[in-house]
């Protein structure tokens, strides 16, 4: 027996494949400005806010930018990013993902979204899943994102539960630091799945049905 009441997903990398599209836009931005960028770094930018994303690949810069530069580099990139976005359709959703939410949901549990990016509506409206959620925290109304704990904490809140009763489940590092520092339990995924701070291991998504009574 679990005992959760509620499940909390992260977004992009667990619910759907748009941390790929974020690689993709940053990679072209700095290849652009000539900054070395790569896959290894990319896994820092896990679950991390735009700006504090563009300050981590300019760690590689030669030379130092101005706010204002770096404003414009972070609309360059979340332009590019929401084009990958708006050709997303239902289609896309992951297999697996639609069914394991409407089972889990068809169990009793309270689901919501706790994810940092400011693109959460529109990803969510592009696959069809804003009505397969009790609630979603998003990086519009946050001020720390992970690995400060605040988005999951106003999830949780949103749910009416307290982080003891919820099951947070994450792909980045950041994220389940998140959720260990506001007092979740964390499923890993993807690239968490071997983080020893989690506490379940998931192959796929559709792991929980079997994990979730
Ligand atoms: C997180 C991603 O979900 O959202 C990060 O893991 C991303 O890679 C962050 O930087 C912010 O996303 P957005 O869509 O607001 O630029
Ligand atoms: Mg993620």
């Amino acid at each position: 027996m679990s005992g959760y009441k509620g499940i909390i997903f992260d977004l992009d990398g667990v619910l759907c494949h748009t941390d790929e599209y974020h690689y993709l836009a940053w990679k072209a931005l700095a290849d652009k400005i000539g900054v070395p960028f790569d896959r290894q770094v990319n896994e820092r930018l896990r679950g991390v806010s735009r700006m504090e994303s563009l300050d981590i690949i300019l760690e590689r810069a030669t030379r130092s930018y101005t706010d204002a530069e770096k404003a414009a580099l972070a609309t360059e990139k979340n332009e590019m990013y929401r084009g990958f976005l708006a050709k997303m359709t239902p289609d896309d959703l992951p297999t697996g993902v639609g069914e394991t939410l409407a089972t889990l949901r068809a169990r009793g549990y309270r689901l919501a979204i706790g994810s940092s990016s400011r693109n959460t509506p529109l990803i969510t409206e592009r696959l069809g899943i804003v009505s397969a959620f009790d609630a979603v925290a998003d990086g519009n109304e946050i001020t720390h994102s992970k690995p400060d704990p605040e988005v999951f904490l106003l999830a949780a809140e949103k749910l009416r539960l307290a982080p003891a009763d919820c099951l947070v489940v994450e792909d980045a590092e950041s994220g389940v630091s998140a959720a260990i520092a506001g007092g979740f339990t964390a499923a890993g995924i993807g690239s968490a799945k071997d983080d020893p701070r989690v506490t379940y291991r998931l192959d796929a998504l559709s792991d929980l049905t079997a994990l979730l009574p």
